[in-house]
């Protein structure tokens, strides 16, 4: 299992390109289910999630064809040979889940294996089956697989939603395509992905209006047809990698990076004296002064603080002047990269939802293991502000969704290596 070896290093300074959002390509993929012509999407990120979502699409009957070095995703679903998503490959990536609402819309039946658990939390998907229900299909659970049918085809519905859930939505928004009627969804998530997804489907003909507020309204349509689609700037690796020059001191630009996508993000930055200029390429980030303040960061829905930034915030505030109360509100359990900070000499105390970070002039480093995606990436920005060596183990977390990490931070001046073994 390969690891990654962090020396801190001091400043760093330079360029770093930021890829298309992860989040956002694993549900315009399953988008391809939905018609018979072709789906190409440029800006894809390379990682291994995007394979797992390519060898789902696959093994459903769906060709796709990665060109351009990973860049670019060519589609097709001319036929669906297959309409039962298999446990070996959901239970890797929970957002395999997403295949559902498609193929339901499209075939009229589904066979879908229930994701599992979850490092950070039970994440049932109880809401995506709730709003599947409501459009007309019949569920039915049995040996750990969803058994969707709608042989007369899926009808428009009113969905009210009792909380913010970014998959929910997309499942929902994407099956209400092909529905009959008119589809209204409420309590909507508004994230940039949705927003994405949406425009991407209008130009595949789905009619829909509201995306980027909590109301979400679908048209019916007879079929779709083919697009091409740029995927949006993520904006975690972004929010990520600005963390970067805020942990470490030097002045890093971040190509494709945008403050709307990242404006609460943005003010917490402000709060703790780390400045974030637009430039004509992206944004440009820099500390104020020295060392960073202590802020408090309560983790929401968009466009409040993402919960997917907070591990990595917590690798700033560890270093901090004072004492910061981060609040994690969407996920229980996703303080694993507590203890691992501990090893490197940061002060925290968690108690349930909330971690207490009393900042410390100096981390150290250690050898940390990494617990999920973003947990692992905090180690890394923990890492580059320490004194001394860190190795991250299990960094297959971090592949997942960070593209050429090494390569990005080694070319801003950091000392970042993956060992294998
Ligand atoms: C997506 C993102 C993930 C991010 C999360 C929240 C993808 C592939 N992943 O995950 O990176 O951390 O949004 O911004 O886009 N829930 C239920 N029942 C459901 C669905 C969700 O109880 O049917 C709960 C979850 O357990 C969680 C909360 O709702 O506590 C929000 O989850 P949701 O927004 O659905 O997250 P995902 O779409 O899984």
């Amino acid at each position: 299992m390969d690891s990654i070896l962090v020396r801190g290093n001091g400043p760093l300074n330079g360029v770093i390109p930021i890829a298309g959002a992860k989040n956002a390509c694993l549900t315009l993929m399953p988008a391809t289910l939905l018609s018979e012509g072709p789906l190409t999407l440029t800006n894809a990120p390379r990682l291994s999630d995007i394979r797992t979502m390519t060898t789902l699409l696959q093994s459903l009957g769906a060709e796709v064809s990665s060109l351009q070095d990973g860049k670019v995703l060519a589609m097709s679903s001319h036929n669906l040979s297959n309409l039962t998503a298999d446990y070996d490959i959901v239970r890797k990536m929970r957002a395999s889940f997403l295949v559902l609402g498609p193929m339901l819309a499209r075939a009229g039946q589904a066979v879908v294996s229930l994701p599992g658990g979850c490092a950070i939390g039970a994440r049932p998907v109880d809401l995506h089956l709730m709003a599947m229900e409501a459009l007309g299909a019949d569920l039915e659970l049995r040996e750990g697989y969803v058994h969707a049918k709608a042989p007369k085809g899926l009808t428009g519905a009113v969905i009210e939603f009792p909380f913010v859930s970014v998959g929910a939505t997309e499942n929902a928004v994407m099956a209400a395509t092909l529905a009959k009627g008119t589809t209204v969804l409420r309590r909507a998530a508004r994230e940039p992905e949705i927003v994405d997804l949406v425009r991407c489907l209008r130009k595949m003909g789905a009619q829909i209006e509201g995306e980027g507020t909590d109301t979400i309204t679908i048209e019916g349509v007879d079929r779709l047809t083919g697009a091409t689609h740029p995927v949006v700037t993520d904006r975690i690796e972004l929010g990520t990698y600005m963390l970067a020059p805020a942990i470490c001191g030097g002045e890093v630009e971040f190509l494709g990076g945008r403050i709307d996508l990242v404006s609460a993000f943005c003010e917490k930055l402000d709060a703790a004296g780390v400045s974030v200029e637009e430039t004509e390429r992206g944004l440009k980030v820099k500390r104020r002064n020295g060392r960073v303040s202590a802020v408090d960061v309560v983790t929401e829905p968009f466009p409040g603080f993402p919960t997917d930034l907070q591990a990595q915030m917590m690798a700033l505030l560890c270093t901090a002047e004072g004492v910061s109360v981060l609040e994690e509100k969407i996920f229980e359990n996703r303080f694993m990269h507590a203890p691992e900070l501990l090893r490197m000499g940061a002060r925290i105390e968690v108690h349930g939802g909330q971690a207490t970070v009393t900042g410390v002039e100096k981390l150290r480093g250690a050898r940390v293991m990494a617990t999920d995606l973003r947990a692992s990436v905090s180690l890394i920005l923990a890492a580059l502000a320490a004194e001394g060596e860190t190795v991250v183990s299990r960094v297959y977390h971090l592949d997942r969704g960070y593209e050429r990490v090494e390569e990005k931070l080694g070319a801003c001046g950091a000392l970042i290596e993956r060992v294998s073994g």
